[in-house]
């Protein structure tokens, strides 16, 4: 008796935008979900500068790493190697459902204007900002200058 005809269209309108909505969404879920596994920093030979490597890895929706910053530096910038020649980059896409690499010989992190010269053994704080999933805050320990985990071991795991 109180339903009349405009409520009920008024429900069928609601349903029919909830749906618009959820196909809009894409199919790898609706927010992105990043992991830093394996970050480290080999111990400069300088007090200049340090890079910084880790690995993002993300179970969700696509998502960008726009910039890094650290109490122990001035400034961090992005990096990539292409055929050997580093360039500074803006930001870094993370794939949907896929990972981000930065590893030695390829994508790094460089900590400019030392405040102070990471030792093996230390960790240096560092805070990941990304577009959609905001700041991550990753503790990097200080390896030896020449260490370089086997590339893609912590992936056999999962
Ligand atoms: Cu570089």
């Amino acid at each position: 008796m109180r339903r009349g005809p405009a409520a009920l269209s008024a429900i069928v309108l609601a349903s029919g935008l909830a749906l618009t909505a959820c196909g809009s969404s894409g199919g790898s879920g609706d927010a992105p979900e990043v992991k830093v596994q394996g970050a480290f920093i080999p111990e400069p030979a300088s007090g200049d500068m340090a890079a910084g490597f880790f690995l993002v890895h993300n179970s969700g929706a696509a998502d960008t790493l726009s910039s890094v910053s650290s109490d122990i530096a001035g400034q961090v910038t992005l990096h990539s190697t292409e055929d050997g020649v580093m360039k500074e980059q803006k930001s870094f896409a993370v794939p949907a459902d896929g990972e981000l690499d930065f590893e030695r010989g390829g994508n790094h992190l460089m900590f400019e204007n030392l405040k102070r010269k990471p030792r093996e053994g230390d960790k240096v704080s560092v805070k990941l900002h990304f577009a959609k999933s905001g700041t991550v805050s990753v503790s990097f320990p200080v390896k030896a200058a020449t260490y370089n985990p086997t590339s893609h071991a912590s992936h056999a795991s999962h």
